[in-house]
């Protein structure tokens, strides 16, 4: 017990100096401790690591780990997708969801949540290296929409998580780009459309530009 406490001591520091996840254990935590599951509905039991990467105008892109918090002008995105130290069959295809649980404020979530991305047909580039990218071959069902709380509101929860991707996945009707953003459920979509549960995640905080 000890050694795997300390281990999990060690690899959460590694996250830290790395950015990244880079464990599951970690990844897992961080969602709990953030109440994720419970506020989504969902079952979060992730067996490989979801990268989401924010590239910038200047420097370098930045890599999430669970629960790290950006500045909204970090977020312009569109954001990239990868899985790091798993190698998923490049002849599948996955569905990627972005949602804000906190919508317009924390406190009143009247309108979470919102759907901030949603597509299908991401495939790994099966390049068998440590990270491998995530491309999209069809358009989304719902575009990338920057994080935009509104002034005055404390940091929101953006939660991205990935999914196994259902046969006919591309013929669902339950969520098309008509579709209102507002009060989504991704735990109904899920059951709907037979995603299951997802088998990665990652969340960023962001509040309101300081000038807002
Ligand atoms: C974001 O805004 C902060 C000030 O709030 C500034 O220091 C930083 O350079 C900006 N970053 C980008 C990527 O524009
Ligand atoms: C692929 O995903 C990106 C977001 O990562 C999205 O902006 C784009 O519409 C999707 N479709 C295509 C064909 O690239
Ligand atoms: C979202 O859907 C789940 C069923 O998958 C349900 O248990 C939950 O209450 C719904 N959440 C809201 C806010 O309606």
């Amino acid at each position: 017990m000890k050694v795997l406490s300390l281990s999990a001591v060690i690899s959460s520091f590694v996250g830290l100096a790395l950015s990244q996840d880079v464990s599951l254990a970690a990844v897992r935590r961080a969602f709990n401790t953030a109440n994720i599951p419970t506020d989504a509905s969902l079952t979060f039991n992730p067996s490989v690591l979801f990268e989401v990467t924010f590239p910038q105008t200047s420097g370098p892109a930045v890599n999430l780990h669970a629960g790290i918090q950006l500045p909204r002008n970090a977020t312009v995105g569109p954001p990239l997708f990868s899985v790091r130290d798993s190698f998923l069959s490049p002849a599948r295809s996955f569905v990627v969801a972005m949602v804000d649980l906190d919508a317009p404020t924390p406190q009143t979530p009247t309108s979470a949540q919102i759907r901030h991305f949603l597509g299908g047909d991401f495939r790994p580039d099966g390049s068998r290296t440590r990270t491998e990218k995530l491309s999209n071959t069809t358009a989304a069902i719902s575009n990338f929409l920057q994080p935009t709380p509104p002034a005055g509101s404390d940091p929101h929860r953006y939660v991205f998580l990935l999914f196994n991707q259902p046969q006919g996945f591309d013929q669902q009707t339950a969520v098309t780009a008509t579709t209102s953003i507002a009060n989504f459920n991704i735990s109904q979509f899920a059951s709907e459309v037979g995603l299951g549960n997802p088998i990665g995640g990652t969340f960023m905080l962001v509040g309101p530009d300081p000038t807002s």
